[in-house]
């Protein structure tokens, strides 16, 4: 059998589940917004149903999201060219993940570090939804037949599931329906760590607001921030190699470039041999001015939340275009009877 050509694809979601951080911009958003300018199709989602696998106050949860969708127009994703979803709007996504449920088998979810990181020690406690989010995260992606799928570093395994769910299905009903979606982890931001303990990511979820900079924060406190993040006394070497065994200068050099659109190679030649002292505020200043203008944006979009539901409702419904389809064809190759139309 020759296989489909599949049309060229992106998806990609981000969870309303507090607020966003830099990594979430430089490890994903910025990323979007960049292939959005390609050649591809981009569809950009916010995924309440994944952020209810742990519990969300609903008020907090309608906030947050509306927040992320200001936050994603706010960073340059323009709904004329990318559709903008909330993912409980489109039904089809929890639907085929009812049918991959069926499809991937509980040691693979038991092997996803993420769900043991957020289950933690007390793993009985834990949703069955937190379990399962992998094989939504699939549906997520496989219900565009997404070809792409921009994510920073901590999402690669559930990448690879998905790649694992496609293959099993299509070989359990001898079909070549699913594309084998390429992970797009890329860039020097792909892991974004907190400026108080290298060794961990940068997470909305740390308890220390200090370790992260939030895309709401004034220029103040990301100065502020950026002055107090930990550092290693010694100044910036001039060539990669000199990070390697010092996670925290790496990280600091990791934002600059990423913020800088540089590599990291470029940020050394420029500033090796300066000081901490001398360097942060430098980073400083360029973080406060590719930040700031987002973070105005996003306070100006928010005070007009009927604007950001009638596009999540616009959005919804082009989305819906693509994902009916491939949910009725999957539903035939499983073997559901459709209903008939009188
Ligand atoms: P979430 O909401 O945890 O994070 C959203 C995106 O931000 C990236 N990210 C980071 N990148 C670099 N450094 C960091 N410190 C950092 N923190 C977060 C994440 O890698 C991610 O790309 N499961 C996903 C959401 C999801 C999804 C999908 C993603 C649901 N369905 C389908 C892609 C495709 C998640 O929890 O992301």
């Amino acid at each position: 059998m020759t296989s489909p050509v599949f049309t060229p694809r992106v998806f990609s979601g981000i969870q309303p589940s507090g607020g966003l951080t830099l990594g979430n911009y430089l490890g994903a958003i910025k990323r979007f917004v960049d292939m959005q300018d390609d050649a591809f199709e981009t569809i950009y989602c916010m995924v309440d149903l994944h952020a209810i696998t742990v519990w969300q106050d609903p008020a907090d949860l309608r906030r947050n999201t509306r927040e992320l969708c200001a936050g994603f127009i706010a960073s340059g994703i323009n709904p004329e060219k990318s559709i903008l979803i909330n993912q409980s709007q489109v039904p089809e996504h929890a639907q085929l993940a009812w049918i991959f449920n069926c499809v991937a088998r509980m040691g693979w979810m038991q092997r996803m570090t993420q769900f043991k990181d957020k289950a933690g020690k007390n793993a009985q406690n834990a949703s069955l939804g937190l379990f399962a989010y992998p094989a939504l995260m699939a549906a997520d992606i496989l219900i565009y037949h997404a070809t792409h799928v921009p994510v920073g570093e901590d999402q690669k395994q559930h990448l690879e599931l998905t790649r694992d769910i496609a293959t099993k299905f299509n070989h359990d009903f001898s079909v070549d329906f699913f594309p084998l979606t390429e992970p797009v982890i890329k860039g020097a931001a792909t892991r974004v760590m907190s400026l108080r303990d290298g060794s961990k990511k940068m997470s909305k979820s740390d308890p220390s607001d200090a370790s992260r900079i939030n895309m709401t924060d004034d220029s103040d406190t990301i100065a502020k921030k950026i002055r107090k993040a930990k550092t290693d006394p010694d100044g910036l070497p001039s060539e990669a190699k000199g990070l390697e065994e010092r996670p925290e200068a790496r990280n600091l050099v990791n934002i600059y470039a990423a913020l800088a659109d540089q590599t990291v190679a470029e940020v050394l030649t420029e500033m090796g041999g300066k000081q901490f002292s001398e360097f942060k505020p430098i980073l400083a200043d360029l973080a406060v001015a590719k930040l700031s203008p987002i973070s105005t944006e996003m306070a100006r979009l928010v005070a007009e939340p009927d604007e950001i539901d009638r596009l999540l409702t616009a959005g919804a419904q082009q989305a819906r275009d693509i994902t009916a389809p491939i949910l009725r064809q999957t539903y035939d190759i499983v073997g559901m009877i459709p209903p008939k139309h009188v």
